[in-house]
């Protein structure tokens, strides 16, 4: 299939490239710049120079499409939401557009769009994808977005929420991070630790994409979680006995670190248990179900990404 990434350079969308690459999906990439540009032809994606926020770069690419795959978040100037909404405009529009058909040309079009656990707020008890929405602050423009994807399925295009767990593998993301401040010997934790993280592993979520790409039939929300429910605390322990000086741990009071980082800090307490019975149903098994289990493997990776 003919497939238009957006974030082919960032964390989830790096790991979606190479799986649909892998797939054997030709995939046209959005990327800002060409260096980025090199970086997605050497992966075996098509790049296209341009802006999520600047719709004329990348309008006429995207009409050729067989389907859409959104992970890219503008998170450094401020307009996150804004362009967001741009990016989704356009997305949908092109694939409501008539396109070429070829023998590969699945009968509906597709949008994916990448949204967050966030949304369903506070789930101490397990939660499904039909759960009701409650998000916490820093996604409380999320769910309009979902809404408005949700709302352009149709006959011929089938529109899909995907809300990916915390993502571990590599050197990237909230995990990442946990690594990189174990390394440097200190983990400050925002509350007591307790809560537990929605997880996913890179190369599991990129699989899921894949297999949704795949699945003609499949649309609507769908979570992707290892069902792990893992503790932050257990995961900060884990890590230490891997590194040659076990860090110091310090525990930080919410309100303290509401003042430093502000809606962020709600976002790393939050106490969360998601499943996701959508995705198995398509057949979707996650790999890997623990970060603390696979700390000396997620190590590895995370210090081979950083070399
Ligand atoms: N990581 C997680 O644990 C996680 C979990 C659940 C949901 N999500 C959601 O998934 C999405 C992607 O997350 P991520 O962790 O993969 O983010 P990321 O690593 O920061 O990647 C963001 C991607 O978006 C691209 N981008 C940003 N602004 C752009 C613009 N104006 N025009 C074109 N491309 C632009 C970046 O390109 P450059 O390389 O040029 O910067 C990069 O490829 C976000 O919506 C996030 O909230 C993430």
């Amino acid at each position: 299939m003919r497939i238009f990434l957006t974030g082919a350079t960032g964390y989830i969308g790096r790991a979606v490239l190479d799986a649909l690459v892998r797939g054997g999906h030709q995939v046209t990439a959005l990327v800002r710049d060409n260096q980025k540009a090199k970086r997605v032809a050497s992966r075996g994606g098509q790049p296209l120079v341009g802006n999520l926020g600047d719709p004329d770069s990348y309008r006429a690419a995207a009409d050729a499409q067989d389907g859409y795959v959104h992970t890219a978040y503008d998170d450094a100037t401020g307009r996150g939401p804004v362009v967001d909404r741009i990016a989704l405009d356009t997305l949908i529009a092109a694939a409501r557009r008539p396109r070429t058909v070829s023998a590969a040309t699945p009968a509906r079009r597709f949008v994916f769009y990448t949204s967050e656990p966030w949304v369903l707020g506070r789930t101490s008890d397990p939660v499904a994808e039909d759960a009701p929405i409650n998000p916490i602050a820093l996604a409380s423009w999320r769910p309009d977005h979902e809404r408005l994807v949700i709302a352009a399925g149709s006959a011929e295009l089938r529109t899909i929420v995907i809300r990916p767990g915390v993502v571990y593998g590599g050197g990237d993301g909230m995990v990442g991070d946990l690594f990189k401040s174990a390394a440097n010997g200190l983990v400050r934790v925002v509350g007591d630790g307790n809560n537990r993280w929605p997880l996913i592993y890179d190369r599991d979520l990129a699989d899921l994409y894949v297999r949704l790409a795949q699945h003609e039939d499949a649309s609507g929300i769908f979570h992707a979680n290892d069902e792990g429910d893992e503790r932050l605390n257990d995961i900060v322990s884990a890590i230490g006995p891997h590194l040659a000086h076990r860090p110091d741990v310090r525990h930080v009071p919410l309100d303290e670190a509401r003042a430093k980082m502000g809606d962020y800090a709600d976002a790393l307490s939050l106490d969360q248990v998601v499943r996701s019975p959508r995705a198995r149903a398509i057949g979707w098994a996650p790999t890997l179900h623990s970060v603390a289990g696979n700390a000396a493997r997620l190590l590895g990776e995370w210090k081979a990404a950083r070399a």
